[in-house]
């Protein structure tokens, strides 16, 4: 793939959340104008405020009217809001949406039928209950929420995750197979969204840049010249590490790759990845960490994870404790530096229930 079709807006969702978080808009990671970069940066940060601020103003409004026509307007804006939920769950499957948009749609009704049924039976479902009743919904949701992901480590039930794009087919989140799932399998998602960087899987037109990339002195030092075949045999997709470009604003600045083990009782996922070295230290590298750790544990169901640097490599190390991976020991005399000798190694893991539990969590990504 070249650089320009690299560039094209991706369609579909890029994040989550019903009120701060799943984009319904088809914003896209890569390329873009201006004023699509602009409000790609501030379109997550705004979201939030923006539905809380509508919010706010529609039961304000709602009940300065008062009777009838109060209830109306503020259940007009629950059921607006039950209906972005359910969408959202379609696409996202943020779990609290499961009870945001059914619990706010009953009260958009009950709302609706204050308003229109003659009589007093129903005059106690006023404008202000309206507004108790949305939020103990959004309480409860997110409640149970966090019930559910302190069980699976997950905000979504299904795997489509936020940062993957939701329009592509997604793989199997388990594939029991007794050797590495290696070898002419190529089933890359298309693009994960990280909070700066988009991982696109690595193509032969992106091999030479790559290479260049890895032989820089800052990333050849930990990782060796760069091997052209091997690298071709990663970005066809045929070797067992799935390789991914890792991109900013449509600019390829390293690359991030995972190998499966897939035998069923030690099943886990390696990390290993690289930045151009004037990428490096911007906190880049924590972000394609974290975007990939999401997807081999939401999308391909992980339950462990591993990387294992150099045990003198210390902003790999802080990179990846931020993440929340944990170090478990160390690998005496583990790999061989392109002088010839032999160098210790780093052991570190993360189970899925400390990827937000990194010293640099956050609830975006
Ligand atoms: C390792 C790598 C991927 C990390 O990505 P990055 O974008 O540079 O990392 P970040 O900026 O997110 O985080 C680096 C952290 O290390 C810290 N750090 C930098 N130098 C350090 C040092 N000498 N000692 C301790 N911490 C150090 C930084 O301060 C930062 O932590 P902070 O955010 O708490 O301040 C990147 O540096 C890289 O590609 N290095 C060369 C290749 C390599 O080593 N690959 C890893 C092989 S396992």
């Amino acid at each position: 793939m070249s650089q320009d079709q690299a560039s094209q807006p991706v369609p579909g969702p890029t994040s989550r959340g019903c009120v701060a978080g799943c984009s319904l808009s088809p914003v896209g990671v890569h390329g873009g104008g201006r004023v699509e970069r602009y409000v790609r940066l501030v379109e997550p940060v705004l979201r939030g405020p923006v539905v809380i601020v509508i919010a706010i103003g529609a039961f304000v409004a709602a009940g300065a009217i008062g009777g009838r026509f109060g209830v109306a307007l503020a259940s007009a804006f629950v059921a607006f809001h039950a209906s972005y939920c359910v969408l959202n769950f379609w696409l996202c499957r943020e779990t609290h949406c499961v009870v945001t948009g059914a619990g706010w749609a009953l009260l958009a009704v009950l709302g609706f039928a204050a308003a229109l049924v003659p009589g007093a039976s129903l005059s106690w479902y006023r404008a202000n209950v309206v507004t108790i009743g949305y939020l103990v919904v959004l309480g409860l949701g997110y409640l149970f929420e966090w019930a559910v992901a302190a069980r699976t480590g997950r905000r979504a039930l299904a795997r489509s995750g936020p940062e993957i794009t939701p329009t592509t087919p997604q793989p199997e989140p388990v594939r029991m197979v007794t050797e590495s799932n290696a070898g002419g399998i190529d089933d890359r998602p298309p693009l994960l969204h990280g909070r700066s960087v988009a991982l696109r899987p690595l193509k032969p037109a992106d091999v030479e840049r790559v290479a260049q990339i890895q032989a820089q002195p800052a990333v050849l030092r930990w990782w060796g010249p760069p091997d052209l075949e091997d690298l071709r045999r990663k970005a066809d997709g045929s070797a067992d590490e799935k390789a991914f470009v890792i991109e900013t604003d449509g600019e390829p600045i390293g690359l991030i790759e995972y190998h499966e083990e897939n035998e069923p009782d030690f099943r886990h996922a390696g990390i290993d990845l690289y930045l151009a070295d004037d990428h490096q230290g911007r906190g880049l590298g924590t972000d394609a960490i974290r975007t990939l750790a999401r997807y081999l544990i939401e999308g391909r169901g992980h339950h462990r994870l591993t990387i294992d640097p150099a045990a003198d490599n210390r902003p790999a190390i802080r990179a990846y404790q931020k993440v929340g991976f944990r170090p478990v020991g160390i690998l005496r005399q583990y790999w061989r530096a392109p002088d010839g000798t032999w160098h210790d190694g780093l052991l570190m893991d993360l189970l899925a229930p400390e990827l937000e539990q990194g010293s640099e969590a956050t609830s975006s990504g």
